[in-house]
């Protein structure tokens, strides 16, 4: 009986061993984590594709993991990636907030966290930030907007649209867009048609977060293109012929500007209008090439790739990444490097686009050479 006691013994520090050793392997295995929203947009699916051609020569392990909007596994997704033993998490959250908690878990174990594209909010758990200028992108949609209004004109229909209101971004983008449109709301260039928030606010020039929250409630369409579907289409049956005819309408991104465009395209009062996006989605260069939707803003994910990539190296390699800016997330200025952004229409698009090598060509039907 001593025997097999002595041999059972044995034989559990053997599977002890080899499990340690597996669980040493799997460590070993992934270096940088990163956590992207959706599958669902094709806005993911790029950066996916983008970090996976660079990640050839970065010089480290990765793993890129989808959340499918679901906060809980996105703190599941970061958990599996502790348990490899990752050094760097690059984490874009899905909900800002929610995202708070599994970047504390990260933090805890002496894991940087990169939050990329959207800040992770009410934390201190984050090391920095890589982004674009979303600012800029919101003020690139008011100018451009502006820019379609006949010289002097008054009274010209304007309908706001937002991202979903758990995205950092959507307030950024928003405070962009205000700051170019206050003014021209302001002095009746523009009618807000579908917003009596924004109606009420109009002659405040800097609006606060609750402030924004209130309006961006009225016209959020959650990131979705279904949700921004059925909100323009309740708009436009919600307003009378007076509030149609020439519009002009700020849509959030390219999804839901191809979706909102349907609908305003689809009512027989609305005589033209011009919609804003952003993300230079091949499907809305396709549009802006037929005229279906007027601009969009590249951000270019391959500048933003590399820079996260740069910033887990500058980590491993125990050194700090370039700031040149912080962002407040409600609980600390979290250091930062945003990225300039290229506003894209019918004039520019192939420039843009295809000879700077974003899209190939063979993407699009109709380009004039
Ligand atoms: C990103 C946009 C994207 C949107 C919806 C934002 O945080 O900055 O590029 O279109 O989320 O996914």
């Amino acid at each position: 009986m001593k025997a097999v006691r002595i041999i059972m013994t044995l034989l559990e520090s053997v599977v002890l061993i080899s499990v340690l050793f597996t669980g040493c392997q799997k460590k070993a295995a992934t270096q940088v984590g990163i956590v992207l929203p959706t599958k669902d947009e094709p806005r993911w699916i790029q950066d996916q594709t983008r970090f996976m051609e660079s990640l050839q020569n970065a010089g480290f392990s990765a793993k890129v993991l989808f959340s499918q909007g679901d906060s809980a596994k996105e703190k599941a997704n970061v958990e599996a990636l502790i348990a490899e033993g990752i050094k760097v998490l690059i984490i874009c959250p899905h909900d800002g907030t929610a995202a708070a908690a599994a970047a504390d878990l990260a933090n805890k174990v002496g894991v940087k966290v990169i939050s990329y594209d959207r800040l992770i909010r009410d934390t201190t758990s984050v090391d920095y930030y890589v982004t674009f200028d979303s600012f800029q992108v919101g003020a690139a949609w008011g100018d451009y907007l502006i820019s379609q209004v006949p010289e002097g004109s008054k009274g010209n229909n304007l309908y706001l649209y937002a991202g979903a209101a758990s995205d950092n971004n959507a307030f950024i983008f928003f405070e962009g867009a205000w700051s170019r449109l206050q003014p021209k709301i302001a002095d009746g260039t523009f009618v807000v048609r579908n917003s009596d928030k924004a109606v009420a606010l109009m002659n405040k020039a800097s609006l606060t977060r609750d402030e924004m929250a209130q309006i961006i409630g009225q016209v959020t369409t959650n990131w979705n293109f279904n949700d921004a579907k059925s909100k323009a289409e309740a708009n436009l049956t919600a307003v009378g012929k007076e509030a149609k005819g020439t519009v002009y309408i700020c849509a959030p991104n390219d999804g839901t500007a191809r979706a909102i465009a349907d609908a305003f395209a689809a009512d027989k009062a609305v005589s033209k209008y011009y919609i804003t996006g952003q993300d230079a989605e091949i499907a809305s260069i396709q549009y802006i090439i037929d005229g279906k939707q007027s601009m969009t803003v590249l951000k270019d994910v391959r500048t933003l790739v590399q820079d996260a990539i740069n910033a887990a190296i500058a980590y491993m390699k125990g050194s700090n990444p370039p700031v040149t800016t912080t962002y407040n997330n409600g609980k600390k200025d979290v250091p930062a490097k945003p990225t300039a952004i290229v506003v894209v229409t019918k004039d520019n698009v192939k420039k843009e686009i295809i000879e700077s090598g974003y899209w190939p060509s063979d993407n699009f039907t109709g380009l004039s050479n």
